[in-house]
């Protein structure tokens, strides 16, 4: 078993009895908790500790923790002896709806995120909601940012749901936790299933992405969420598409709305355009003065297109 130390003193004694009831001889690695250690680095302990325990081609190991354990675990379980078996437990809302499914593993280099990594697809997930009572609000709300997103992009029943239940859903009510967590990782694996591979359809799931992760990259801007700066992402795709008539500001406003309702931002301060230009147009290696964005004709209906400099300008109002 793969986990962090966070996870460990919180949810691995039940796995563990499991596991010995079933009669596996189970070995846990612990890693330290963060980020940080979505490294090489950590992957080589991984290794060190499967060849100390004499782990071979039939050995199964398990990922038990948030996005960085899974994406760890993926990374351990594709190369050690070549692959072996791999079953995720993730334990955060975005490893659950998100980085636990879709068969993407990946550590970091020390300049580049994600930028070592494979597909590999696990043989299980085991998804199991009462697990997410002891999550802070803010990785909770990392993950209702991706429900959202993926509501967005291909299920507007899904929106619906969201828009019908949001405070049950916050709350963490369990009946409606469980059904939004089923809905939206039906709809990512659907998704993930028509393009394994990530060569054109799964592309949509980085509605919000290109706008967050170049958010990400600013310094100033270091202390806000993935979940935060999806949503400010989605809502500056959303103008674009009303500002080049694809889509509609209705939408836009319904959107608003249920970012608001969650407790997402939908405004910031002190943000530079121009800057974040810059990084979007490296990061996408794009040419020609546009960058591709995924935008919405509306709920559902996805369309990627190339936007210039001024039409995003413009569309980044929607956060002022
Ligand atoms: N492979 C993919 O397709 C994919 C998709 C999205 C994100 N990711 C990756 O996932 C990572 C982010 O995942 P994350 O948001 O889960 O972060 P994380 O794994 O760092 O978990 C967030 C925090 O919650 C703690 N935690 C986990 N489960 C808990 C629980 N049940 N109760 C209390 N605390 C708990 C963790 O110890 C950590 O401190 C990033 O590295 C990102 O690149 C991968
Ligand atoms: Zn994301």
């Amino acid at each position: 078993v793969l986990t962090n130390s966070t996870v460990r003193k919180l949810h691995y004694k039940e796995l563990q009895e499991s596991l010995k009831q079933a009669g596996f001889d189970g070995r846990v690695l612990v890693m330290p908790d963060g980020e940080e250690f979505k490294s090489l680095e950590s992957l080589g302990s991984g290794y060190d500790f499967l060849v100390k325990h004499k782990a071979d081609r039939s050995s199964l190991l398990i990922a038990l923790g948030g996005g960085v354990i899974t994406d760890l675990g993926g990374m351990l379980a594709a190369t050690y002896m070549r692959g072996i078996k791999l079953v995720h437990i993730p334990t955060t809302l975005l490893a659950q709806v998100d980085a636990g499914i879709g068969g993407k593993a990946a550590v970091n280099h020390t300049r580049a995120k994600n930028a070592i990594g494979c597909f590999y697809q696990p043989n299980l997930v085991m998804i199991d909601p009462t697990v997410l009572s002891t999550l802070n609000q803010r990785e909770y709300l990392n993950g209702l940012a991706e429900v959202i997103k993926i509501a967005l992009v291909a299920d507007p029943s899904l929106f619906k749901f969201l828009k019908r239940n949001l405070r049950a859903i916050v709350e963490r009510k369990v009946p409606y936790v469980t059904q939004t967590i089923s809905q939206a990782v039906k709809k990512k694996l659907e998704i993930t299933q028509k393009d394994p591979f990530e060569r054109g359809l799964r592309k949509i799931l980085n509605f919000g992405h290109t706008f967050g992760h170049a958010l990400e990259a600013q310094k100033k801007f270091s202390r806000i969420s993935h979940g935060e700066v999806v949503s400010l992402g989605m809502l500056v795709a959303l103008q674009l598409s009303a500002d080049l008539r694809i889509g509609n500001e209705t939408t836009l406003t319904a959107v608003k709305e249920l970012l608001e309702q969650g407790g997402l931002p939908t405004k910031i301060k002190k943000l530079d355009s121009k800057a974040l230009w810059k990084i979007m147009y490296l990061d996408k290696k794009a040419n020609s003065g546009r960058i591709n964005f995924v935008l919405l004709k509306e709920i559902g209906k996805p369309i990627v297109k190339a936007g210039e400099y001024e039409q995003f300008r413009r569309a980044c109002r929607v956060l002022s």
